[in-house]
């Protein structure tokens, strides 16, 4: 038997949800290019999108939306649970915690009923965001901010964490960064909700499932880290010193790289984007210069290697012009890609087969058993 450490170029299920060309950077979601999306829908159409294969109507789309709308409300034990939580934990724990237990609020959907199976879509969608926002308040000691349901999701979410409404742009660019993270094939979290889902575990559980797999710097835990970084770099200047010491430490460098694309990760083009557009608004970033630096020293040491900037690069320098906190950055990622978990569920539990590889055992075998007195 042949083993492929991290399942790297193993196909392991047929998918119809999004598609990537590494070597062109380029990213579909369901037959639709991500610079198209960005630019024309909203996260609330993505959404149906990758739930249903198909762009909704006007109709769909308003009755989709103020479903939504509707189910932002979490269980009061729920927001009691979360505001008993550790307020320095790391807010992903929140997360995955209060998923899991929004499960136990909830009849497990028979995945054979469309109708169940919608509703549990448009619940964990809808309490996602509200168990980061109230999770950020309550940490904080401050009032929990209603939903309001006139918001989408994505400027209600910016309401919720500030207290203030956002303006257009800002919802507009937060509303982008959520279409931006809602999918991505087989990434290792949205390949652990493939896994839990294929033992029928309810959707509360593959999600929470996920969301702990999200956390890892390696995977969504890179935004945060690509921040703590730039300000460890300081100046534009000490991006050479610093880059020689982790190179040569054989370190990895926190938001470049990537197990699939071996060009720019097209999401990053379209955040740096982004990231100019607020700029322009609120003034720029010093950290900014130090970003593109970085990026230009490392295209010209490791970009032959085809190692460049991934999504997590310039997500954090958006987001914390948009006034979130750095260690909500990977819950943010989360929201968004709950809507791709979701599908993944559906799509898994139309053809379900039990995920169970199998391994190369390198251990020992009949060994004589030693007592307990003469152990080393
Ligand atoms: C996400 O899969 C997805 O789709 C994920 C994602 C999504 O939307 O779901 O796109 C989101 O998770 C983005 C990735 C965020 N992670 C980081 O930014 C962390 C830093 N990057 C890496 O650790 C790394 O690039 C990975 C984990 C993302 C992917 O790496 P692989 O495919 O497992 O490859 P590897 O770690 O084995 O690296 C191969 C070589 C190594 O050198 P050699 O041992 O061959 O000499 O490339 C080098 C690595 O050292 N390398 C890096 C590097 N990434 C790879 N060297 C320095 N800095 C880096 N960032």
């Amino acid at each position: 038997m042949t083993i492929a450490p991290g399942l790297a170029g193993i196909p392991v299920a047929t998918s119809s949800i999004s598609y990537i060309d590494g070597n062109e950077g380029i990213l579909e979601y369901r037959g639709y290019r991500i610079e198209t999306l960005a630019e024309r829908s909203t996260f609330e159409e993505v959404c149906w999108l990758l739930l249903t294969g198909e762009m909704p109507n006007e109709v769909q789309l308003a009755g989709f939306s103020s479903h939504l709308a509707r189910h932002r409300q979490l269980p009061d034990r729920l927001v009691k649970m979360i505001e008993v939580l550790p307020g320095k934990g790391h807010p992903m724990d929140a997360l995955q915690a209060g998923l899991a237990a929004l499960g136990m609020f909830n009849k497990p959907p028979d995945f054979r009923d469309p109708n169940e199976v919608d509703e549990a879509c448009v619940k964990i969608l809808a309490s996602t965001p509200m168990i980061v926002a109230n999770f950020e308040r309550l940490r904080t000691g401050k009032d929990l901010v209603p939903p309001d349901p006139e918001l989408g999701t994505a400027a209600n979410f910016l309401w919720m964490i500030t207290g203030v409404k956002p303006d257009e742009l800002a919802a507009r660019v937060f509303d982008i960064a959520l279409i931006l993270h809602a999918d991505h094939e087989l990434n290792a979290s949205t390949f652990t909700a493939r896994v839990v889902a294929s033992t029928e575990a309810n959707p509360y559980t593959v999600c929470s499932s996920a969301i702990g797999a999200l956390t890892g710097p390696l995977h969504g835990g890179a935004n945060e880290e690509v921040l703590d970084q730039l300000e460890d770099i300081g100046a534009p200047a000490n991006v050479t010193k610093w880059l020689e010491a982790k190179l040569s430490a054989k370190a990895k460098v926190m938001g470049f790289g990537h197990r699939v694309y071996k060009v720019k990760d097209p999401r990053a083009t379209i955040l740096q984007e982004l990231a100019r557009q607020v700029f322009e608004r609120l003034g720029s970033t010093p950290l900014y210069d130090t970003a593109l630096e970085l990026e230009r020293q490392m295209k010209e040491r490791v970009g032959h290697r085809g190692i460049y900037p991934n999504v997590d690069f310039y997500s954090g320098i958006v987001y914390a012009k948009l006034g979130i906190p750095a260690d909500l950055f990977t819950p943010v990622f989360g929201i968004a890609r709950v809507a791709g978990y979701l599908a993944h569920w559906r799509e898994q539990m139309q053809d379900n087969k039990l995920y169970r590889p199998s391994q190369v055992y390198s251990g020992l075998h009949e060994l004589p058993y030693p007592e307990l007195a003469a152990r080393a």
